[in-house]
């Protein structure tokens, strides 16, 4: 009843586009935003960064509490940045899956709160569609067209065939590239998140350490794996520190990096030449990688491809993202949610 209730409701909205706030607290950024179609009128992010940094990682723990904390003053925040009361508020979209079932649950619980008190419809989001959907801010992206989705928990190719029609064509066999980044940054003692301090180095080094061979070349059922590539890194480094040599960083960065990308990006175009599509949009928050983003555009644009990325704000964890994946369900009517929603970790 509730469900039919909002989609009454959104197909009687007059006026111009609905305006949709979402709700992301899936690992450690608590993050509320407001848009309007593809505008962006607020667009809050509570990083837990400083948080986590000293324990080398995320505390699932104390992430939780962290949410709990800013969830509200985040949704605060949203509202005056748009100018905005919950009564303008047409739809909520809220990160149910995947991520950390403590951090997932804070979120979902406060968007079903303010959904049931101020009868507004609900939205449940993948987190994985959401990142994609980054690609559709303050642009005129249409589908159809190829993601390549590279984050923390996630890696893996889709055929977006419509607003809500994701379709797999290849993902890791084991680790997510952003996992492998985070991890070879532990090993060389670099702060939380590793990411990010792995690319600034790599512009400084050279890629002449061969760590792992893939002779083979894309696999033909366009999977990946980041495992192998990871371990290779860490035995090099251990092999070195047995013998009392320190690594050198920049090389270890600019080697790691060329590997781990190189195969990404070939991997995906070939994925997108047997689709017949020529558009690939760049998702997660590996696409903020710099060797990723120019090789993929400099290899791309050689085979006759568009290649499109949000700007680096919008390819991390934001609920930018999250409310644009809700209005096109919303427009389409799809994914409306009630208040028998939960968290699902391993969506
Ligand atoms: O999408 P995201 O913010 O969270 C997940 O959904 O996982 O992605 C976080 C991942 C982390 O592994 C982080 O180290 C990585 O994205 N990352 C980067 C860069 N910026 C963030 N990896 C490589 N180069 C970057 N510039
Ligand atoms: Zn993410």
């Amino acid at each position: 009843m509730y469900i039919q209730r909002t989609k009454d409701k959104f197909d009687n909205l007059k006026g111009g586009d609905p305006i949709v706030m979402g709700i992301e607290s899936s690992c450690d950024e608590t993050a509320v935003a407001i848009v309007k179609g593809r505008r962006v009128l607020a667009n809050i992010v509570a990083s837990q960064i400083d948080i986590h940094r000293k324990y080398g990682g995320v505390v699932p723990e104390v992430a939780s509490r962290s949410h709990t904390d800013v969830i509200i003053p985040c949704i605060d925040d949203a509202l005056t940045h748009a100018g905005l009361g919950l009564d303008d508020i047409d739809c909520i979209g809220v990160t149910y899956g995947a991520g950390l079932i403590g951090a997932l649950l804070v979120g979902v619980s406060a968007a079903k709160a303010l959904a049931l008190c101020k009868d507004i419809p609900l939205v449940k989001v993948d987190h994985i569609e959401g990142h994609i959907c980054a690609n559709y801010i303050n642009t005129t992206l249409t589908p159809p067209f190829v993601s390549l989705v590279a984050s923390g928990g996630h890696t893996a190719i889709y055929k977006v065939n419509g607003y809500n029609d994701h379709e797999i064509l290849g993902a890791t066999r084991d680790d997510a590239i952003g996992e492998a980044f985070d991890k070879v940054a532990r090993m060389l003692g670099l702060p939380y998140p590793g990411g990010p301090q792995v690319d600034k180095l790599a512009k400084q080094g050279s890629p002449t350490i061969k760590f792992y061979k893939h002779d083979k070349g894309v696999n033909p059922d366009l999977s990946l794996s980041y495992s192998g590539l990871k371990t290779a890194v860490v035995n090099y480094i251990h092999n070195l520190r047995q013998r009392g040599e320190e690594p050198f960083a920049p090389d270890i960065c600019a080697s790691f990096t060329t590997e781990a990308v190189d195969l990404l990006v070939d991997t995906t175009l070939e994925a997108t030449r047997r689709t017949g599509l020529k558009t690939i949009a760049l998702a997660g928050g590996v696409a903020a990688n710099s060797y990723l983003r120019n090789k993929l555009k400099v290899e791309g644009e050689k085979r006759g491809f568009e290649i499109v990325f949000p700007p680096l704000e919008l390819c991390t964890d934001n609920a930018a993202m999250i409310a644009m994946r809700a209005y096109f369900s919303a427009v389409e009517n799809k994914n409306y949610a009630d208040m028998s929603l939960n968290a699902r970790p391993n969506l």
